[in-house]
Order: C-alpha cells, then sequence, then structure tokens
C-alpha cells in the first residue's frame, strides 16, 4: 500500500480534512509513485480522447458508465484540456501490449498505452482509487505516476458451466471480475458429462437432449441418483450463438479472451446422450444427474470416422464464433475400458500400429490438433495429452501438479500452469468447518499468493514456455452465483498479483493491507466473499511423548484466542502465545481477532484424544506416500482424527500393506488398540481387508492380541470412517505392532479397476 502523509499539504491545500490519501491497487503495480494533491472528478469533467477514437471509444463509455453509477456525473467526450481524462495510444517503450501510464496531477488525468487494452487496464487502476457506490462525497484521486504491465501473457480464470449452468447475465458478472483484477482468459468449460452448453446448429439435440437433465440439485454431487425412464429433465440451460457472441464481445472491451473449451474425448456423457452414435457402445442413454457413471458412456468412438467428422462439423462453428487464438480440447480423466472392449478401436489400433489406448488417444488428439491448425488456430489440451506421446504443436495445461507443464516446457512446448494445489478454487479456503461443502482439497488465500508459476527445474530457456498460470473452479459443488462469488473472492486477487505483478514486488503483509480497500468494494457491489483467511490454522506437534499445538493464522496484525472447554472464544478468552500443551482428552477451539474483532465465519476446531501412543514414533515397513505425509511423521500418534472433509490429516499408502511399529518408551499395560482408516471410493481409497494387531515386549517376538476384518462393502461410495479396534486383557507392551491389509487394486467396475488401491489410516490409539 502506497501511503503519503500529507504533512506538507495540510498547510497548502484546503482538503487538509484528508489527513492521508492511500492507494490499494490490487494487483500491485510496476511502478508507482503517489505525488501531492490531489484530481477531483466532477460535473465538468470531460473525457478526451486524444487520438485513436474510434478505438477508443468503448473505453470512454467504459469508464464513463462506471462514474456515472457511483457520482450521477456524465463525463462527456470533449476535446478540451482542461479538467479532463485523457486517453492516448502512442509508441512506449518496455511497456509491451497490455501495459499502461496513469497520470493523475491536480490539473487531470491521463492514460498512455500501446494498445487499447492498455488503456483498460489503466481505467481499471483508477476505478481502484474511488468507491463502488453512489456517493455524495467528492470523487478525489490522488496525484501520482504509475507504470505498469504484466508478469505474464496469460492470466486465466476458468468456470465449468456444465455441472452448474450460470446465466449469460452471470457469466458477464465473472468476466467483469476478472477484468478488474487484469486477467486476460476467461476459459470458459462448455462440455462435460452433466450438460452440453454451446448451441452448435448442424446438431441442434446437443442443446436439446444433452443441455437438460432431471433437476436434483437438492442433493450432494455423488448421491444423485440415476435419470429414470420418464422423469423429465427440467435442470440445465445452454448458450444461443448470438448470446456467446455478445459475452465475446463484452469481455473483449474489457480486454479478456474468451478461450472455448471443447472437452473430447472423454467427459461427453451429455453429446452421447444426445447423438448415442458418438460412443463405442452407441446404446441410448439418458443425460447424467450427477456422479454415478454405472452403466454410462462418457468417451467418444476413436474408431469411428463419423465420430471425426461430427467434431469438425463442432469445431467450424466453434471457430467460426470464438476469435481466440486457443481451442481448448480437454483432453483429461478418460476412462479408455471402452475403447478395449471396441472392435473399430481395436482395429484402429491395429491398422495404426498403436500399442496402447493411451497411444490411440494421442492418435485422436494429433488428429484433432491437425484439423484446429488447419484453421489457423492453437489447439490446448490438459496434460494427459502427454501420456501417449504429445500433439506437435500442443499447448498443456498441467492440473494434475506441475510435472505435466515441466515436462512440456523441457519439449519445447507452451504451458499454462494450474495446478490442483494451489490454484483450484472449487477447494476449500479454510475450515472445512462452517464454510460451504467443496469437493475437498486446502488452497488458503495465502497459499494463492504465494505461488510460483515457473517451476525451479526449469532453465531460464525452458522458464519461457510457462505463458502463465490460472485458477480452476468447477462447479460439482457451486450451485449459485452468490457461491461462486464466495469460491473466487478474494483468492483471484491473490491470483491476480501472481500472474501480473513483478515477482520481487510481491508482498504479503502489504497486500493484506491494500485487501481491506476491495473487502470494501466487495461490500458496495453486494459481492459474496470469504473470510476465510482468518481461520486459525490448527498443527499438532507430537514429540518424545508429548502433543503440543501449535496455532496460526495467515490475517496479518491477527491475535489468536482459543478455548480447551468447547465455549465459543472471544477476545476474552487465553490469548495464544506459543504452542499448548494438550494431556487431556480436548476439543480446541480458536478464532483470530483484529483489532478487538473476532474475524471469519466460524471458529477452526479440533478434537484430541489423548492416549498411551501419544507423540511415539510410528516406524513403517511400506513408506507412505509422499503426497499423503499429512503433519509428518507422527500423524499416527498426534492425538488428532481425520475427517471426510479433507485429506489434511491421513497418511496414505498406495498399493502396500501398512504396517506400522509403534515404541512406547517403556512397558505399559495395553488393553485396546484402534486403527482409523477411511474409504473414499471417488478418491480410489479403499478399507483394509483385515487389521491385525501385535504386542510385544522386546521388539522381536510379537504375540497377536487380535485380528479384525472388514465390514465396509467395497461399493459404498460415499465417504466412510471406521475404527478397527482389538479389545483384549490388559498386557504389558513396550511395542505394539498394526497390520492393515491393502484391498490390493480398485475393485471390479470401479473407474480405476486393476490399478493400485489407497489405503488411508490416521489414529493408532492404545489404551
Ligand atoms: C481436471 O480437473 N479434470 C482438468
Ligand atoms: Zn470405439
Amino acid at each position: 500500500m502506497k501511503e503519503i502523509k500529507i504533512v506538507l499539504l495540510l498547510l497548502l491545500c484546503p482538503f487538509f480534512l484528508f489527513a492521508q490519501q492511500t492507494v490499494s491497487i490490487i494487483p500491485e503495480p510496476v511502478q508507482l509513485q503517489l505525488g501531492q494533491g490531489a484530481f477531483t472528478i466532477d460535473g465538468n469533467t470531460t473525457v478526451r480522447l486524444e487520438n485513436a477514437r474510434k478505438e477508443l471509444k468503448p473505453a470512454a463509455a467504459f469508464l464513463a458508465s462506471h462514474i456515472q453509477r457511483i457520482s450521477g456525473y456524465e463525463l462527456r467526450r470533449k476535446r478540451k484540456k482542461s479538467n479532463a481524462i485523457s486517453f492516448s495510444i502512442e509508441n512506449i517503450n518496455g511497456i509491451g501490449n497490455e501495459g499502461y501510464r496513469l497520470s493523475v496531477s491536480p490539473s487531470g488525468i491521463r492514460i498512455a498505452a500501446n494498445t487499447k487494452a492498455g488503456i483498460v487496464y489503466g481505467i481499471q487502476s483508477l476505478l481502484q482509487t474511488l468507491p463502488q457506490v453512489r456517493t455524495n462525497a467528492a470523487l478525489r484521486v490522488p496525484s501520482m505516476e504509475i507504470t505498469d504491465y504484466p508478469r505474464f501473457a496469460w492470466r486465466g480464470m476458468h468456470l465449468d458451466v456444465s455441472r452448474h449452468f450460470f446465466s449469460p447475465a452471470a457469466v458477464r458478472e465473472y468476466i467483469d471480475l476478472l477484468a478488474s483484477y487484469k486477467m486476460n482468459k476467461f476459459h470458459w468449460h462448455l462440455v462435460d458429462d452433466q450438460g452440453w452448453r454451446i448451441e452448435i446448429k448442424k446438431y441442434p439435440k446437443l442443446t436439446e437432449v444433452g443441455a437438460w437433465r432431471v433437476d436434483q440439485t437438492d442433493k450432494v454431487w455423488g448421491e444423485r441418483p440415476q435419470a429414470q425412464p420418464g422423469e423429465v429433465p427440467t435442470y440445465g440451460g445452454y448458450y444461443t450463438q448470438k448470446q456467446i457472441k455478445d459475452i465475446i464481445r463484452y469481455a473483449a472491451e474489457r480486454n479478456v479472451t474468451v478461450v472455448p473449451e471443447i472437452e473430447m474425448p472423454g467427459h461427453v456423457a451429455s453429446a452421447i446422450a444426445a447423438y448415442p452414435f458418438l460412443s463405442c457402445e452407441q446404446k441410448p442413454q439418458l443425460p447424467l444427474t450427477g456422479g454415478d457413471y454405472t452403466n454410462m458412456s462418457s468417451n467418444y468412438c476413436p474408431g469411428n470416422e463419423q465420430v471425426y467428422t461430427f467434431l469438425q462439423d463442432v469445431l467450424d462453428e466453434v471457430i467460426a464464433l470464438f476469435p481466440s487464438e486457443y481451442i481448448h480440447i480437454g483432453g483429461d480423466e478418460v476412462d479408455k475400458t471402452s475403447w478395449k472392449n471396441c472392435a473399430s478401436c481395436q482395429a484402429l489400433m491395429q491398422r495404426e500400429g498403436l500399442k496402447n489406448e493411451e497411444e490411440l488417444q494421442s492418435y485422436f488428439i494429433r488428429r484433432i490438433e491437425k484439423y484446429i491448425v488447419s484453421k489457423g488456430r492453437k489447439m490446448i489440451g490438459w496434460d494427459e495429452i502427454l501420456e501417449g506421446g504429445l500433439a506437435p504443436q500442443a499447448t498443456v495445461m498441467s492440473w494434475r501438479g506441475e510435472s505435466g507443464g515441466i515436462a512440456a516446457a523441457k519439449m519445447n512446448h507452451d504451458v499454462i500452469m494450474t495446478p490442483g494445489n494451489p490454484v483450484y478454487f472449487d477447494h476449500y479456503q479454510a475450515g472445512p468447518a462452517g464454510e460451504p461443502l467443496a469437493i475437498g482439497g486446502f488452497n488458503t488465500l495465502k497459499r494463492v499468493y504465494d505461488y510460483e508459476p515457473v517451476p525451479q527445474e526449469l532453465t531460464p530457456a525452458e522458464a519461457k514456455y510457462v505463458l502463465g498460470a490460472q485458477a480452476n473452479v468447477w462447479t460439482e459443488y457451486i450451485t449459485t452465483l452468490n457461491q461462486l462469488e464466495y469460491m473466487v473472492l478474494p483468492r483471484v486477487l491473490a491470483l491476480a498479483e501472481v500472474v501480473w505483478s513483478p515477482k520481487e514486488k510481491k508482498d504479503w503483509m502489504d497486500f493484506n493491507e491494500r485487501l481491506r480497500y476491495h473487502f470494501k468494494a466487495f461490500g458496495q457491489k453486494g459481492l459474496n466473499y470469504s473470510l476465510g483467511n482468518f481461520t486459525v490454522d490448527i498443527k499438532p506437534v507430537s514429540q518424545n511423548g508429548n502433543l503440543t499445538v501449535a496455532l496460526t493464522t495467515e490475517a496479518v496484525n491477527g491475535d489468536i484466542y482459543y478455548t480447551l472447554n468447547g465455549a465459543v472464544p472471544t477476545p476474552q478468552s487465553i490469548k495464544y502465545e506459543g504452542p499448548v500443551r494438550i494431556d487431556s482428552t480436548v476439543t480446541l477451539k480458536a478464532v483470530t481477532v483484529v483489532n478487538g474483532h473476532v474475524m471469519g465465519v466460524q471458529p477452526a476446531e479440533q478434537s484430541f484424544v489423548v492416549h498411551k501412543a501419544i507423540g511415539r514414533d510410528v516406524i513403517y515397513t511400506y513408506p507412505v506416500s509422499k503426497y499423503y505425509q499429512a503433519e509428518g511423521p507422527n500423524t499416527l500418534t498426534d492425538g488428532v482424527r481425520g475427517t471426510t472433509a479433507v485429506g489434511k490429516h491421513w497418511h496414505g499408502i498406495n498399493g502396500s500393506d501398512l504396517i506400522a511399529t509403534i515404541d512406547l518408551g517403556e512397558e505399559k499395560p495395553v488393553s485396546s488398540i484402534t486403527l482409523g482408516t477411511l474409504q473414499n471410493y471417488r478418491d480410489w481409497i479403499f478399507m483394509p481387508q483385515w487389521v491385525k494387531f501385535e504386542v510385544s515386549t522386546d521388539g522381536q517376538t510379537f504375540k497377536e492380541v487380535g485380528t479384525v476384518n472388514n465390514q465396509v462393502s467395497v461399493d459404498e461410495k460415499n465417504a466412510v470412517i471406521r475404527d478397527f479396534t482389538a479389545a483384549f486383557p490388559e498386557q504389558r507392551a513396550k511395542f505394539i505392532r498394526v497390520t492393515a491389509k491393502n484391498l490390493g487394486t480398485n475393485p471390479k467396475g470401479h473407474p480405476g479397476e486393476g490399478k493400485a488401491a489407497w489405503l488411508f489410516a490416521d489414529e493408532i490409539i492404545v489404551k
């Protein structure tokens, strides 16, 4: 935050009531120098287009409509120089296509840039110095000089309109939000299993049939029963080509390019419901209602030439509509079982010498790329398109972490970084207690802010292939515009600073200071936003037989207050000064307090169970996956129980058994041992087949004290937590050994059938 104390001005200037002026622009400009005094926009202020009048008219109208809304003043376009806001397109070195210079002095405002995009960004910065609602106060813009331009060319936000349909008005609001923070790509995910959302004139059933499903919005995504014959599909919608053109124009006026995603070859159950010939099975199906894919076809058949004809026809209409240089073709998460069982697919593989179904996918993607390139466009695909060999000119969107992006950059392909952690904005940003139900994950505001799109693994030459970064917003769990706002605000502001501002100018404390203006602006605009970054993070540390808890908050200037008796914490509760020792079974609740006010939605809360193995080292025979380390090596003895909502307290092992040995430090009487486990079908996590418990006094000879068999069906699709407990006559034991038998591979009928299953465990409770 830039601020000047206008001590001198107190003597010189009639506006001495404004003891200080602040500017809170997000993303932080490259250079910002505050001057003295301010320019006041009033009823006589005009807009002056120094040149390029025709080209700059929409920008002038954009500024005028905002000023009119907040003040009632009509900024007329005039040639006069005084009391004017001037725009000029000129040749400025070093600021590129999207940069701008904004000069404010008491006599006027001037925005200069190389293109109209830069002028629009100058206006966006200017607007961030003004109120966002109707005001009678003077519209004072502090004197300043800004020179500004982006770090990355790709500053993207994605929106899934298939799982939830958002109206054209909602889409325009979303584009406005992106544009305010200088994001320049709107990745419009128009096609997925649960709804086809773009009118294609040659194939009207795509929207007549594929855009509508039986309405089960009242049920959680994974728990929606499939449609039954005779049920009327009433949920859905689509965008006509006319509406799409309007949205593209609206976005272009704000320097936002709309990049369509026409998903293929998987995630297209909606297209198949409309035209069953597109799938390998070619059998009719009803539109999907949610996450139950049983007996559904969701892939195109790459062995069928008619599929390519269909897709080229669709792409012809898409290319005619969208001026975007890039067309996104999806390519993610293709379950290739249907291709394995399809005579046409297998015959094609024979003819083309394709070794496996991954190569079949590559064959398909290459053909599509060739077509797109022949039309003068470029193709983007999700990182799965690397798997059977990358199409020659493809741009890769790296979502399963950064490894796909790193591999592609090393092959001299352009990449866009959009790793699930930390830039999936459908993931939790706080809680999860008190938060709206989300798909999982945990991407806090600070984690987004700290994201660096250029991985260390890349040389400077390879780093040039990183075009930028993007956040993705999948909407299985986001069913209203209000909730959409909540998921992206304020995280999109953090991302904007990641992709626009110079790396060395990033400053978390300063960002938080500037955020205050924007929170106020969200309130003024009636936008729903999250205060989630005030949620206290509760981190248990167990060592040498002791359990302590460290509490942190991302909020700058925030203090933490907590309770251990179940009460809701207030500023009169215990103030956190350092790690808290836990030596009985308790529930800890904590809040962030800023300036005497409790922040956030709901206190952070964690229960601890204190038992005889707390803080003891756990030795694993087979290692825990590097992806599921939770709080580190002692996660199973930290007294913290995992929940179904997020993976954060679980240790995960892929394919192998869990064999954990604990040294209790000394011989103790023991009469019960428990292992907590999780099943989450959709994440390939299954209950162990059985759990064996053993005790020992010397660590050499173990004696079994019980084996407990699994009771949960492998077909149970809802997440379940189960404790396996052996209770037995009291024994003396120094060592405990727990063996949990992995299911081995995902069961028959599961999307990952035959691949290694995960086993997840949280606590080993010894009593
Ligand atoms: C994705 O999240 N499936 C690209
Ligand atoms: Zn096939």
